[in-house]
């Protein structure tokens, strides 16, 4: 297991930052004595899931590789919202990792109502500069990871006792998304496990659901995709070829979340919702566009 990363510092982990304040859409208390366990939750969307499940009174287990990273994120949340986090290292490629994770913070909380499978690795190549190891990595992370996670999960408490699989997806399946072929399929994978096990978990209480992000400002996954090198002026442009002129919030994506968790999604399973603004039909997926942004990323 990883410990310290080597040359990371405490303050590699500044950029991801709670709401400085927050208007609640949904009952403050509305997942009070739930405990959500979230898989990337020490960084980007996942950590604002945190941060919102957190504020409506869900204690969480923060989990991912860098156990500096997940410390700093729990203080943080715990800071802004008063509500426990518990920090786990783990590698979800690795089903003894993720086992030993589960069972840590069912010793801590007594239980496990939401799961986040929130992990995961992309970078922009073409196919033909893809090596075998960056697909299977990829595959590993994503599809892997979602799946260890997921059975781990089950087997140790929520085949007894219910609750809700929420598993972060992308869109860049749909079209053939230029650049993306490790990411799209892994995503897409993971998009059928969501109806395959909403159709056989589904007996013993667990309902299965996805949610497909579009481009949210300010996280890994953007800057990675070109983002980070567009500039104001490249992120406007972006904005301008999208249904609803903008790029998401990582708020956007935290509030599906506690909705798909809540009751008020109860008969909501085996689907993947889509949280982009209408974004995967028009965004650029032609190779001049998309070669700029490859040709931008590979600067970062
Ligand atoms: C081509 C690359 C590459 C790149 C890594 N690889 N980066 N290939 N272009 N930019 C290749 C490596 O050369 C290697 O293959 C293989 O991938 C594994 O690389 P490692 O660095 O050894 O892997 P590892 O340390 O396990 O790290 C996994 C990782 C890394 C995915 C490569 O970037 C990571 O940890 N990412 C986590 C954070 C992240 O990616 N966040 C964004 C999620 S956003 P060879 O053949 O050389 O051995 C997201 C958005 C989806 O998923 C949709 C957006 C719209
Ligand atoms: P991010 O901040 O990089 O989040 C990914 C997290 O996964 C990191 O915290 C990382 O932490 C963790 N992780 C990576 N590999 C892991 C492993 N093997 N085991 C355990 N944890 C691992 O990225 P993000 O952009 O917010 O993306 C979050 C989720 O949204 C991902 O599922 C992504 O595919 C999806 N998504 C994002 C966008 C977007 O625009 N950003 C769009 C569509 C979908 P460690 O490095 O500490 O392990």
């Amino acid at each position: 297991m990883l410990g310290k990363m080597a040359g990371t510092k405490a303050s590699d982990f500044d950029f991801d930052v709670c709401m400085p304040t927050y208007d609640y859409v949904f009952q403050p208390d509305v997942l009070r004595n739930k405990v959500a366990f979230i898989t990337g939750g020490g960084s980007g969307i996942c950590f604002t899931i945190a941060e919102v499940f957190m504020r409506h009174k869900c204690q969480t287990v923060i989990a991912s590789r860098n156990l500096q990273r997940v410390q700093v994120a729990a203080k943080k949340l715990e800071e802004a919202t008063g509500v426990q986090c518990l920090a786990l290292q783990l590698d979800v490629r690795k089903p003894q990792d993720v086992m030993r994770g589960v069972d840590a913070a069912v010793d801590h909380f007594g239980q496990i109502d939401i799961l986040v499978n929130g992990a995961a690795g992309n970078f922009l190549v073409p196919a033909s500069g893809l090596s075998y190891n960056g697909f299977k990595t990829v595959m590993e992370i994503d599809t892997m990871g979602t799946y260890n996670t997921s059975k781990a999960v089950y087997d140790k408490y929520m085949s007894k006792h219910g609750g809700v699989i929420i598993n972060i997806s992308a869109t860049l399946a749909y079209r053939g998304q230029l650049f993306q072929l490790h990411a799209a399929a892994a995503k897409a994978a993971v998009d059928s496990m969501t109806k395959t096990l909403c159709n056989e978990w589904g007996p013993q209480g667990i309902r299965v659901v996805g949610i497909a992000p579009g481009p949210i400002a300010d996280t890994e996954g953007m800057r990675r995709l070109g983002g980070g090198a567009m500039g104001k002026q490249g992120l406007d442009q972006l904005a301008q070829n999208l249904p609803l002129q903008r790029v998401g919030t990582k708020r956007d994506i935290a509030e599906c979340a506690v909705f798909v968790a809540s009751p008020a999604a109860s008969y909501i399973s085996g689907h993947t919702m889509v949280v982009d603004g209408g974004s995967w039909m028009t965004d650029d997926n032609n190779l001049e566009a998309m070669g700029k942004r490859f040709m931008a990323s590979a600067k970062l």
